[in-house]
């Protein structure tokens, strides 16, 4: 059976995450803000999920419908052969949002989308009650522009979380951001990678995993590894295909620094955690005497002032990597941050610049070559 799927993914990622689609074989990708909308069977469920870097989660879409008023949203949802996907003993918790609708009550649209759910599914399993003491099928909706869309989970906790990461820093940037700009920093695996920055160690650890063609999924579950109407060998095929397509022996290095002794450690664990360690080392280390070696590529994600409280020597820290990568040049430098008037700071104007968010924070990826 073919689906049509979805997958959120944080804006300005959509063009990484469209390409990273296409290798897993979906089709009929659409680009949307924030969405990308592709189709597939069961393999490519497991393939996206075990898969994708970027993406924030995959998405089974049910409906599509205008609903205006609480009758159109009841008839829309009900529409749904719910008995293929939900079986009678089920439990179905019902999320969503309103934006810019006549509806704007979530808790009245959960509410009828729930109701909606219960009277077809009553329908077709022949029972009354439903006891909702079964596995959880979650079951999403979006409201936009008086457009409804229905959508079931297929990935539980939300995509970024690999596995690795059991404790971060103190301004982590998301997983699933730094696969985004590993992605358009080139990472190869023959690159030689520089964090200045390092914390927790996310950006080298997404970067070596690229490297290695490692699958980000493959060490943790999926809310639909126990959906009925997904088969387990979907899933199983999908990992072995990914496991034996990581590259073990390739020539990649990457190091970190960073002048907390406590976050060198963690990352060290979460580099370990991540089966990296083989490509990734970190070190305790200020910024002042950063020399990358010529040829490498830095990925750095500096103090912002904002989340960790202290703009002035956020300003100073971004001077001090300006000197230190113009007495050291390097390849290519990809910095992100939230500082409007970061080029100021590091004294040069970026070749490219690139909106992205880390979470709610609007920042820009700075692209020196
Ligand atoms: C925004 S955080 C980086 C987060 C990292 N990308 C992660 O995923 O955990 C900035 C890091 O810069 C480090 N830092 C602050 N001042 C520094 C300095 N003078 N030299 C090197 N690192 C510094 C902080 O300890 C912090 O871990």
């Amino acid at each position: 059976m073919k689906y049509r799927l979805c997958a959120p993914c944080s804006f300005g990622s959509e063009s990484v995450l469209r390409f990273e689609l296409g290798k897993t074989g979906a089709e009929n990708i659409v680009v949307k803000d924030g969405m990308v909308y592709f189709e597939g069977d069961e393999n490519i469920i497991a393939a996206a999920n075990i898969n994708l870097r970027s993406a924030e989660r995959v998405l089974i879409l049910l409906a599509e419908f205008e609903a205006a008023d609480f009758d159109s949203l009841f008839d829309g949802v009900y529409a749904i052969d719910w008995g293929y996907f939900i079986p009678a003993d089920a439990a179905f918790p019902v999320k969503g949002h309103c934006l810019s609708s006549i509806l704007t009550s979530v808790p009245a649209c959960q509410g009828i989308v729930k109701k909606a759910i219960v009277e077809k599914l009553r329908k077709q399993h022949g029972i009354n009650i439903l006891p909702e003491s079964g596995r959880q099928y979650k079951v999403r909706f979006s409201i936009m522009k008086n457009k409804a869309q229905i959508m079931l989970d297929t990935t539980g906790d939300g995509l970024h979380k690999r596995g690795y990461r059991r404790q971060s820093g103190l301004a982590p940037i998301k997983e699933t951001l730094a696969a985004t700009i590993v992605d358009l920093a080139r990472i190869r695996e023959n690159s030689r990678v520089m964090d200045p920055f390092c914390g927790s160690g996310t950006l080298l650890i997404e970067a070596a995993q690229k490297a290695m063609n490692m699958a980000p999924g493959l060490k943790r579950r999926f809310l639909a590894q126990q959906y009925q109407f997904i088969s387990r060998s979907a899933w199983s095929q999908e990992k072995e295909k990914a496991t034996a397509a990581i590259r073990k022996d390739i020539d990649f290095t990457a190091n970190g620094f960073d002048i907390d002794p406590m976050v060198i450690d963690t990352a060290k664990r979460n580099a370990d955690r991540a089966g990296v360690s083989k490509y990734v080392r970190f070190w305790q280390a200020d910024v002042k005497s950063f020399s990358p070696a010529a040829g490498s590529v830095v990925i750095t994600n500096p103090p912002y002032g904002e989340r960790l409280g202290d703009a002035a020597r956020a300003v100073q820290l971004a001077g001090v990597l300006g000197r230190r990568l113009e007495q050291n040049p390097v390849k290519s430098a990809y910095i992100i941050t939230a500082d409007p008037d970061f080029e100021t700071h590091f004294g040069k104007k970026a070749a490219k610049r690139r909106k992205l968010y880390n979470g709610m924070i609007p920042c820009q990826l700075y692209m020196y070559y």
